[in-house]
């Protein structure tokens, strides 16, 4: 999944041309539907920002920030004075994403209030937050199943997928230790190696202020009952085939939350949660005032709107199938 998605020559991720969006792409995200994920977000930074007792400076870094869109939609949504303080770091090494958000960011990048990054950069810790979107479910992530007698990772073979005893080490604690009810033959789950290193390196950016992530997920235990689960989508279709058209295939994994969660604690970080994305979405939009404010507007728009918020909340599309965690560093 690594060499998939990050080789430096043949990677998905490392593509010169951008496979994302609906018409003749492979995937989208909720950044696609629409500004109102952004939208929100903008109000719930603003309220971070006041928490914090409204710093001169509120920096939003935003790794695995692709096209730049959600930049874009939460720096046209923030309302002044909280958008004097915002300035927003662009962080991916994607160079197809890196291009489009140039065309995306340009007005802030312009005026100085964007900017872009290098993953390998260190940043002088801020205040302000650390944001993604579909960040966790893009790193590298091996699949490990139960037997019933010995734990199986999958493998590449020349014939495609293999499973194969192997040590699981920490893995295999991880898992056991949140099976609820013990394992079963068929149980299994995902590990991602590098997760704690990018939740360090994430984390000790923020001097204070707010995490905020959203993927989809679920807790550990979840996760193992349904069974381990590497995602491949090609042309809007999705199915579990990731060893074909490697590189010129999107590879994906749930999150587990559980990990994450626990990730962040032991780097001191606070009051760490997570709801499903409808919630959160309930919690920060000011749907009463949306709705009066979409009256105005000609109806196409007012569909379009409507259907972005639908896709954001309807249990059945992302409502609930996305979770936003966050967590403080005070
Ligand atoms: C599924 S895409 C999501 C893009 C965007 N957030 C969106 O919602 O459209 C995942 C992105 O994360 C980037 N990525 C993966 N690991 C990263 C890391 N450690 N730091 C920054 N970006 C990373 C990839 O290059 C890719 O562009």
């Amino acid at each position: 999944m690594a060499l998939a998605l990050y080789h430096p020559e043949h990677g998905y991720y490392r593509r010169t041309e951008g496979p994302w969006g609906f018409e003749g792409k492979d995937y989208y995200t909720a950044l696609d539907c629409g500004p109102l994920l952004g939208e929100a977000l903008a109000l719930r930074l603003e309220a971070a920002w006041e928490e914090l007792g409204r710093p001169a400076r509120f920096t939003v870094l935003e790794p695995g920030a692709g096209r730049g869109w959600l930049g874009r939609d939460l720096l046209t949504a923030a309302r002044e004075p909280f958008s004097a303080a915002l300035v927003y770091l662009h962080r991916d090494d994607n160079p197809a994403a890196r291009r489009a958000a140039e065309g995306a960011l340009a007005p802030w990048l312009e005026a100085g209030q964007a900017r872009f990054g290098t993953e390998a950069e260190t940043l002088e810790p801020f205040v302000g937050a650390v944001i993604s979107n579909e960040l966790f479910d893009a790193l590298p992530a091996q699949p490990w199943r139960w037997s019933g007698a010995a734990w199986e990772r999958e493998l590449l073979t020349e014939a495609g997928s293999s499973w194969q005893v192997a040590d699981p080490g920490e893995a295999g604690a991880w898992f056991a230790a949140r099976a609820e009810g013990g394992l079963e033959p068929g149980d299994g789950s995902i590990w991602a190696e590098a997760l704690p290193t990018l939740v360090r390196t994430l984390t000790r950016t923020l001097k204070t202020g707010l995490f905020l992530t959203i993927d989809y997920g679920d807790a550990a235990a979840k996760l193992l009952a349904k069974g381990a689960d590497l995602r491949r989508y090609k042309g809007h279709v999705v199915d579990g085939d990731w060893w074909e058209g490697l590189g010129d295939s999107d590879l994906t994994a749930d999150v587990d939350f559980t990990r994450l969660r626990s990730l962040l604690e032991a780097e001191g970080m606070a009051g760490v949660a997570s709801k499903s994305l409808g919630r959160w979405i309930r919690e920060h939009a000011p749907l009463a005032e949306w709705e009066t404010r979409w009256q105005e507007v000609d109806a196409p728009d007012r569909r379009a709107r409507m259907e972005n918020l639908l896709a954001l909340t309807l249990p059945g599309m992302m409502g609930d199938r996305f979770k936003v965690l966050e967590g403080w560093r005070r």
